[in-house]
């Protein structure tokens, strides 16, 4: 995603013409993980802001919002957020939501590392990791979002029994990403290496990075990593 991407014509109307869904947006001054891991403050109130008490599901880094728009079609007695730092990328999935009259998904336009702020301890049944930045692990490994630190504010966001799903393409990284779960203890679940090795499995919701990397033959690692309780 080219960090100086043109802001969207109108851009600031049509962010304003979808606020209902927008449940928080800004830095919260939370600069890193550790940092928001003391600092728990569960602003959002599910109840509220979805209309009814059914289980909550987070996406981390939704992009265009494919992913998590047919899912929540799929699962209208499940409710979903969507997390994108780029304001200019959430406004997509936000007009789409708008457009189609989706009932059950809400957006947070923050950095995950300030998700402590705004979603209540024990809360979320599942979270998606799609497509991650991976960064380099030189130098950025603290800033992956499978690195420890953001796994132990994870673990304090679900619920016991709560899983991560991650699909990514680059195999450091999902490496890298295992090992993190592990020393977390999560238990790993689904591991696979090469998810499309038989063609897209019928249940597996194809994302716009995914159909990318498809396209050009790459393989996609998956995983399901279960957070027992502690
Ligand atoms: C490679 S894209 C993948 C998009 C989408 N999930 C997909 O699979 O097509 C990664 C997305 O995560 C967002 N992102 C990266 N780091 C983030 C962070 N710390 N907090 C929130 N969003 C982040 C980026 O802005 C980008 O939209």
């Amino acid at each position: 995603m080219s960090m100086r991407m043109r802001k969207k014509r109108n851009f600031e109307a049509r962010m304003e013409a979808c606020n209902e869904l927008l449940l928080a947006q800004g830095t919260s001054g939370i600069l890193n993980m550790k940092e928001a891991a003391e600092n728990f403050r569960a602003l959002v109130d599910f109840e509220r802001a979805f209309g009814n008490g059914n289980p909550v599901a987070l996406e981390i880094g939704c992009g265009k919002g494919g992913f998590v728009i047919a899912l929540a079609k799929q699962n209208p007695d499940r409710n979903f957020l969507a997390l994108e730092k780029m304001s200019n990328v959430v406004l997509t999935p936000m007009e789409a939501v708008k457009a189609e009259g989706v009932q059950n998904i809400r957006f947070l336009n923050i950095r995950a590392e300030c998700l402590p702020c705004y979603i209540p301890e024990g809360s979320l049944d599942e979270i998606y990791l799609n497509f991650s930045t991976p960064l380099p692990k030189l130098g950025y490994a603290t800033q992956r979002l499978t690195h420890r630190n953001f796994l132990e504010v994870y673990k304090k966001l679900l619920k016991k029994g709560g899983r991560i799903l991650q699909k990514t393409d680059d195999r450091d990284f999902f490496e890298f990403s295992i090992g993190e779960f592990e020393a977390c203890g999560f238990a790993l679940e689904k591991v696979t290496y090469d998810l499309h090795e038989r063609g897209n499995p019928e249940w597996n919701i194809v994302t716009e990075y995914e159909r990318k990397w498809v396209e050009r033959g790459l393989p996609i690692h998956r995983l399901e990593a279960v957070f027992k309780g502690e």
